[in-house]
């Protein structure tokens, strides 16, 4: 295995701006109408709270999904996916999921926006960037973003920004069949530089936090474990939630969703009354909502060495209560805990593969790097990709 030497880069064969806009070019054989770039996501702490109602703490970081796209005179469409040099070719109206399984997101999002707008006209798109799939960066929400927030330029719709979240939310709900909440969609559309965004998942109501990380900086590794089991195993959670939920009503009617639920009530009412998994999900979330809320106390006061312990106590919460980690994932942040230049890390997004986040000091990243990269490899055989991100501005209309 080879030691990284020098703080890593994007993956250089993923797109880029221009050459996105390049590949519409030869693809169709003119400029695009209109180009669109949407970003991906970290989330600091905060994991599957959205869908309970609860609080969340993500960003928009500096890895895109650019969405190059032009009218049609007739109904038909084309999406050309740079990255995977993959063609999808169909008609407006006739939204079937596709065997590709990308095309999905997109059909999913036009689906939406017919419904919306009563109609649209056929249109050619290429899309590609640079943020891994598969890595809990929530590229699809940064393509559903991108596109929706395309087309409703493209054709002058004016849908606001949060009309156009609860769309792209809707298409991965309804189309895609991942019962996802709010946050991905969320984060991408409302990112902002340098700042974290303090959710309210149940009022839609936000706050930016700025995030200064001065001597620290946020790693990301990715345990190239893709989470393809993710869509069927976050439904299971959503029902086990709903579960815990359906249960408190009993006693405490005024509860509609984990959000109303505190402490006492999971201990004190849920336990004896629910199946051993249940209560542990339920704890697990009431937990990461008040965590939430302690770290974010921190970091307005800029402490993050408190904000990082909070960190590590939501990844125990996610592996051993929710049960959404796995053996390279909590390896990473074992790793982690034993760099005292590591002040908090934990998996993060959906879980079962994808990234760890990190907070690191600055300095020793690549020290660090190198003996993480070297103890995973001797215990899987391959090496975590590193990402350092920057916090970054959600999606924005680059030309028209
Ligand atoms: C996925 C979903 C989000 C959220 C996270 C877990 O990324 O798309 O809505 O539930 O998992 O926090």
């Amino acid at each position: 295995m080879t030691p990284s030497t020098s703080i890593p880069k994007a993956n250089a064969s993923l797109s880029s701006l221009a050459n996105v806009v390049q590949c519409f070019s030869t693809r169709y054989g003119s400029t695009p109408e209109l180009v669109v770039s949407s970003p991906g996501r970290i989330n600091l702490i905060g994991e599957h709270t959205d869908y309970n109602l609860g609080y969340v703490l993500p960003a928009a970081i500096d890895k895109y999904i650019h969405v190059a796209i032009r009218k049609r005179a007739d109904q038909q469409l084309t999406i050309f996916a740079a990255d995977l040099n993959s063609t999808y070719q169909g008609a407006i109206g006739n939204w079937e999921k596709s065997p590709l399984q990308w095309p999905d997101y997109l059909l999913g999002v036009l689906k939406e926006l017919e419904g919306e707008t009563g109609t649209i006209p056929g249109l050619d798109i290429c899309f590609g960037g640079d943020i891994p799939a598969g890595a809990g960066l929530s590229s699809s929400a940064a393509i559903e973003c991108g596109l929706a927030r395309a087309v409703n330029d493209l054709l002058g719709l004016k849908l606001t920004k949060i009309q156009l979240v609860q769309l792209a939310q809707a298409a991965e709900n309804r189309f895609v069949g991942v019962q996802c909440g709010i946050m991905d969609q969320f984060a991408s559309m409302f990112g902002m530089k340098d700042k974290a965004i303090l959710l309210d998942c149940r009022s839609l109501k936000y706050e930016y936090i700025p995030l200064e990380l001065n001597q620290y900086a946020i790693l990301l590794l990715d345990s190239q474990v893709k989470h393809q089991l993710a869509g069927s195993a976050y439904n299971v959670r959503r029902e086990q939630c709903d579960m815990g939920v359906k249960a408190l009503r009993k006693v405490y009617p005024h509860v509609n969703s984990l959000r109303d639920a505190n402490r006492a009530m999971i201990e004190y009412t849920l336990k004896d009354r629910i199946p051993d998994l249940v209560y542990n999900r339920c704890k697990y979330v009431v937990e990461e909502n008040l965590r939430l809320q302690v770290g974010c106390e921190a970091l307005r006061r800029n402490d993050l060495v408190s904000f990082g312990k909070k960190m590590f106590a939501s990844h125990v919460g996610l592996s051993k209560l929710y049960e959404v980690s796995c053996p390279e994932l909590d390896y990473l942040v074992d790793l982690a805990r034993l760099e005292h230049a590591i002040i908090g890390a934990r998996m993060m997004g959906g879980g079962f593969g994808g990234c760890t986040i990190n907070l690191i000091r600055k300095a020793f990243i690549n020290e660090v790097v190198d003996r993480i990269q070297e103890s995973y490899f001797q215990k899987f055989g391959n090496s975590p990709t590193p990402i350092v991100c920057q916090l970054s501005n959600g999606t924005t209309t680059i030309s028209s």
